[in-house]
């Protein structure tokens, strides 16, 4: 068991003593972990899109897949979604990986196929957010960019404030700003990930006392679950009906017409002459 232990950045000499804590769990217990090999922007663009909601673990097991198959930004461009789909599956959220695509049309068409270093270039390409904009310039190009995500809240709240009940991102952003050791960005943010992860297991999950906190809701009986059988389904039948679409499943028809013509508005499905198949 991990000792609770706090940090007051007030005296200079803690940040160093803090660095070195998180350093010395990185030296014994980091991660060996596939995107962590040579740190290409691709790579790295590809594995922060696929952790935003997925554990590492089955990333693990599936981003090997994936680059395999599509190896750069213009490989991905120039994909079917069908094809995308069935690497992704298994992953879950699948609009990530239609945002996935078109992001790489867009740094081929407008960036010559090379990922920009800049966050808020990325924050403009589909599926990209703040958080993910900047992690993504710190593994990929060692920048030293502040960012917060659970991982990072966790250690935080763990380290700081123990006893609040809600910590806010303003409380935690200052922090984080100091503790960066902007020698080395990258190695400090991928320590960050892996003790923050032992954390979380130890100690449950602390970032409910944050106020970023969104539970995710839960997948049984939710339109999540009906949006990725929907696709499971258009995948292994290529094109599908209404009709063969109740058959197959035990959902009624509103709510099947419902789930498609939000597929349909989100350009992952395409619908013609009454038959339902994956977009180009
Ligand atoms: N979660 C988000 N980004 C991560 C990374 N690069 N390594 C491990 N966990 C992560």
């Amino acid at each position: 068991m991990q000792k609770k232990c706090f940090y007051d950045f007030n005296r200079p000499s803690n940040v160093k003593t803090f660095r070195n804590h998180i350093y010395s769990y990185f030296e014994k217990h980091g991660r060996q972990l596939p995107w962590r090999i040579d740190y290409n922007p691709y790579q790295i663009f590809i594995s922060e899109v696929m952790l935003q909601q997925t554990q590492v673990e089955r990333v693990k097991q599936k981003f090997p897949d994936f680059i395999d198959k599509y190896p750069d930004f213009s490989m991905l461009a120039k994909s079917g979604l069908e094809d995308v789909f069935q690497v992704w599956q298994g992953l879950g959220y699948n609009r990530r990986a239609s945002a996935l695509r078109e992001s790489a049309k867009i740094i081929v068409s407008d960036h010559n196929g090379i990922l920009p270093d800049n966050p808020e270039i990325l924050k403009k390409l589909p599926g990209i957010g703040n958080a993910t904009s900047s992690s993504i310039v710190a593994f990929a190009f060692n920048k030293p960019v502040v960012f917060l995500e659970t991982n990072i809240r966790t250690i935080f709240i763990h380290h700081f404030f123990p006893d609040n009940s809600l910590v806010g991102d303003d409380l935690i952003l200052p922090l984080a700003t100091i503790a960066l050791d902007k020698s080395n960005p990258r190695k400090w943010y991928s320590a960050l990930m892996d003790y923050g992860t032992m954390l979380k297991k130890e100690f449950g999950n602390l970032t409910r006392q944050s106020k970023a906190y969104k539970k995710q809701t839960p997948f049984k009986g939710s339109h999540r679950q009906l949006r990725g059988a929907v696709l499971k389904l258009l995948i292994m039948h290529k094109k599908l009906t209404l009709a063969k679409f109740e058959h197959l499943t035990e959902y009624d028809r509103p709510l099947l017409k419902e789930i498609l013509s939000q597929l349909e508005k989100e350009n992952l499905v395409k619908e013609s002459e009454e038959f339902y198949r994956i977009a180009e």
